[in-house]
């Protein structure tokens, strides 16, 4: 039976770079998980019979909002709901099985690559018909919602068997539990060589794919194992835990340290990745070598062709702000699109949608195409194996040869967690008030705080980031994270640009020595956070 449900309205449930995150502690309070999807719902307009996708990262919780949002969904209306086996879908097999369906939309859970657990985090994100994170009129638009809700409709009905595949029916609108990997398979199969990244393997390449003990370990062990013919064990850490065993599910060179150690440290395989909690970020190491994710994207952009999904050429490569400009040297090459966007896969998905670009990525282990609406770390893996099958060469050097041509983009990111919020405004609004007089100094030739016009529907969002950009091209960026669940999260991206390749085997770190000094002391990040170093260095 469908009831409503009286309750109160909350004040937080404000979504950010990605959907509403939260300790699982707030979203097991009372009608508060219930209150922001009956604010999604309360939103969209015309869903009566159509269909909603399902499916989140596994993590702790996961089970429980499934349940909670398959009752919801029935009692507003929708008419079908597809669900993955377990209450699991990646993030990208989400957007994937949105799209492949003709689906209304679907809500994911996550909170990526924060921990898990009882005393982790919980995440609930809105993705609409085109599979993407909903843009930020909709968001708003929910948080407005939040803050005014009285009351939510659910049913009484029992939890569905989630173990099972098939349909089943909740007051009248039916439920079809799906196999999570086989739509997403099928997808990777109809971009990549798969013929060929299996002569690869079967030649002696070997890899490694640290599933992180969340949602990407059955994908890994699906494509890499059974359809590219990679030897069991390949994938580690394949087993979805609810608290990911305990560990960040990051995919970079602190979070993924077992990895990085055995390959870059050159004693392991020729290849290893690594994807996060709900599946769209990568890590790609090599032998001896790390590959930012800015340089990924641009190695990425720069040899896409070779895959047989992307044939016919890229129509644009866009990136984030943030992110090093070390893509835009190959659009210009390439002559064609790019794009410079805040933060957030969300800001992509009208280029996508548009056919201005093809392939997108960010500097936070984030790449994708235009095959679904959200970043894909297994996508990205795959384009990497593809192009290393093409071209027969070590993944050091494709890199180093990469940056023979085009320069070398030096990057780092400084990430300083969880300090006093207060502290972290007052250092963004300081270096705000002094834009115009931090011009001329240092070398610096624009300082600002980024804006975007969405070329697409003229959409404007301003507030993205403090940029400091230097004569020669290199940039220093402060901006708070979107993402975080306690206190505020200061993160600092400092770039240089080195077109002499004699120069390009210096570690980052050293290479930006004295950019980065500059960094912490025009900010006064120590003074005003207490902190002389970062807590996450990237
Ligand atoms: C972070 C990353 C950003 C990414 C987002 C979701 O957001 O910096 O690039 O899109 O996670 O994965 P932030 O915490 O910086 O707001
Ligand atoms: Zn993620």
């Amino acid at each position: 039976m469908i009831k409503t449900v009286a309750t109160t309205p909350f004040q937080d449930q404000r979504p950010g770079t990605s959907g509403l995150r939260k300790k699982v502690t707030v979203f097991q309070g009372a009608n508060y998980t219930e209150n922001f999807i009956q604010s999604i719902f309360n939103v969209l307009e015309g869903f009566a019979g159509k269909t909603l996708v399902i499916g989140g990262d596994g993590r702790f919780y996961n089970d429980r909002v499934v349940q909670i949002a398959i009752r919801m969904a029935a009692a507003n209306g929708f008419g079908r709901v597809i669900v993955g086996q377990g209450g699991l879908l990646s993030t990208p097999a989400a957007s994937n099985v949105i799209r492949k369906n003709g689906a209304f939309g679907g809500i994911i859970l996550s909170a990526s690559h924060n921990p898990g657990g009882p005393d982790g985090d919980f995440g609930i994100k809105y993705n609409a018909s085109n599979g993407g994170p909903a843009p930020e009129k909709i968001t708003e638009a929910i948080f407005a919602q939040s803050k005014a809700l009285a009351s939510y409709k659910t049913t009484d009905t029992a939890d569905i068997d989630l173990a099972r595949l098939g349909a089943t029916k909740v007051e009248g609108m039916s439920v079809e539990v799906i196999d999570p990997v086989a739509d997403y398979a099928t997808l990777m199969q109809g971009l990549f060589d798969f013929d060929l990244i299996r002569s690869l393997i079967k030649s002696g390449f070997s890899m490694k794919f640290d599933g992180m003990s969340a949602i990407t370990g059955p994908y890994g062990s699906r494509i890499f194992e059974d359809l590219l013919g990679a030897p069991k064990g390949t994938v580690m850490n394949g087993t979805p835990l609810p608290d990911f065993g305990g560990h960040h599910p990051d995919p970079n060179l602190v979070h993924a340290k077992e990895l990085c150690d055995l390959v870059i440290g050159g004693k392991g395989p020729d290849f290893g990745a690594a994807s996060d909690g709900d599946g769209d970020r990568n890590l790609i190491v090599g032998k001896g070598i790390y590959v930012t994710p800015s340089d990924s994207l641009a190695i990425i952009a720069a040899n896409a062709a070779l895959a047989p999904g992307y044939a016919k050429g890229i129509a644009g490569v866009a990136r984030s702000m943030p992110t090093s400009c070390a893509a835009d040297r190959v659009a210009q090459k390439l002559g064609i699109n790019q794009f410079e966007t805040p933060t957030g896969w969300k800001f992509f998905g009208n280029l996508l949608d548009a056919g201005k670009v093809t392939v997108c990525g960010e500097e936070s282990f984030g790449t994708g195409s235009n095959h679904v609406r959200e970043k894909d770390g297994v996508w990205a893996v795959l384009m990497w194996l593809n192009i290393l099958a093409r071209r027969k060469e070590s993944v050091a050097s494709i890199v180093t040869k990469h940056w023979a041509e085009y320069g070398r983009n030096y990057y780092t990111r400084h990430d300083y967690e969880e300090v006093a919020s207060d502290a972290a405004n007052a250092l963004v609004n300081g270096l705000r008030a002094r834009l115009p007089s931090l011009v001329g100094q240092n070398n610096i030739v624009k300082a600002d705080d980024f804006a975007y016009d969405d070329p697409v529907d003229g959409s404007r969002t301003t507030g993205q980031g403090i940029r400091l950009i230097f004569a020669n091209g290199a940039r220093i960026i402060y901006r708070l994270s979107g993402t975080g669940t306690s206190g505020a999260t200061l993160r600092v991206y400092i770039e240089d640009y080195q077109p002499d390749s004699a120069r390009h085997n210096l570690d980052p770190q050293v290479a930006l020595a004295s950019l980065i000094t500059y960094a912490r002391s025009v900010a006064d990040i120590e003074k005003l956070t207490g902190r002389a170093e970062p807590t996450v260095i990237t």
